[in-house]
């Protein structure tokens, strides 16, 4: 075992780790943040996404040892004082989840990818998302919520 120091969504916390966990699991099991789902074992899903140090991670992929001393938000942390973050409201106002499985890592990953690219176009947000699988909605709605947050609508 090794211990870990991790901040997730501005908490500081410290866990013993082995050091083949994988980091997804620390999150869910150890720290009890279940809003970051698993949806493969293959790495393709990205129902598992995550922000490290406000870059967007499959959390599959990486080890918890190598999250040590980084700074981590999940998709408990985007809200601010109990009111939804912009990118949230935009996903519920359009529709944009149905079963809700892959909202989590879709969110992170469409944070991450406005904060690259504020104004993207639909083709842009298509590809910003591939990584992230949803077998629900056909993406139309999740491309119209981005826009919306990205047109500030
Ligand atoms: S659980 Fe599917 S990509 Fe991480
Ligand atoms: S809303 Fe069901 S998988 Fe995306």
């Amino acid at each position: 075992m090794r211990r870990i120091a991790v901040t997730v969504n501005g908490q500081r916390h410290e866990v013993d780790v082995e050091a083949r966990d994988l980091l997804v699991h620390v999150l869910r099991e150890t720290l009890g943040l279940t809003g970051t789902n698993v949806g493969c074992d293959t790495s393709t899903c990205g129902t598992c996404t995550i922000l490290v140090n406000g870059e967007s991670i499959k959390s599959c992929t990486m080890l918890a040892v190598q999250a040590d001393g980084q700074e981590i938000t999940t998709i408990e942390g985007l809200a601010t004082n109990g009111t939804m973050h912009p990118m949230q409201q935009a996903f519920t106002e359009n529709h944009a989840l149905q079963c809700g499985y892959c909202t989590s890592g879709m969110i992170m990953a469409a944070v991450s990818l406005l904060k690259d690219n504020p104004h993207p176009s639909d083709h842009e947000i298509r590809e910003g998302l591939e990584g992230n699988l949803c077998r629900c909605t056909g993406y139309q709605n999740i491309v119209k919520a981005v826009q919306a947050v990205a047109s500030g609508t």
